[in-house]
């Protein structure tokens, strides 16, 4: 069966305010719905050529995202270091790497929830986050540059927090 995704835009969505709320967590084992969820995000996120979909963003207040960084994508910014195959990061939450301290840097920034404007926004260089994969496995990592600012971008999501807010 396949899952249609609806965009939910703050412009014209009747949903928007789902925007806003601060998402649920996720129990395990992942129950159908959230696994067909995910398969369609995915699906989603590559149809739109994007770098990251938060789940709010098709309709579910769910701490869910997914993000992918293609060498189409690296090429487009200087701070890119690396590629990231699309992945999935569930409950995930960041701070920045050394707290209050740490450096933060304006780039331009788009959101397939956000229609009416492109902005720069200023996000930390480094920071670390911890989230669960498909399986509930912990995931930890530090990222830094345009990986930083793909996840501070999607886990900001998570939260209720969008480009025009920053
Ligand atoms: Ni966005």
């Amino acid at each position: 069966m396949n899952l249609t995704l609806n965009l939910v835009t703050v412009e014209h969505s009747e949903h928007k305010a789902l925007l806003r709320q601060k998402t649920a967590q996720i129990p395990f084992p992942l129950s159908p719905e959230i696994q067909q969820l995910i398969r369609a995000m995915k699906e989603k996120v590559m149809a739109l050529g994007g770098v990251g979909l938060a789940a709010p963003q098709v309709g579910h207040a769910l701490n869910l995202c997914v993000y992918v960084i293609s060498e189409k994508a690296k090429l487009r910014r200087a701070d890119a270091a690396e590629t990231i195959p699309l992945t999935v990061l569930i409950n995930a939450s960041y701070e920045p790497l050394f707290g209050a301290t740490e450096k933060k840097c304006d780039d331009w920034e788009s959101c397939f929830s956000v229609t009416s404007t492109s902005k720069k926004v200023a996000r930390y260089r480094r920071i670390k986050y911890t989230a669960q994969d498909e399986l509930g496995n912990t995931i930890k990592g530090i990222a830094k540059g345009f990986t930083a600012r793909v996840l501070q971008h999607e886990i900001d999501h998570l939260n209720g927090v969008l480009i025009i807010d920053l």
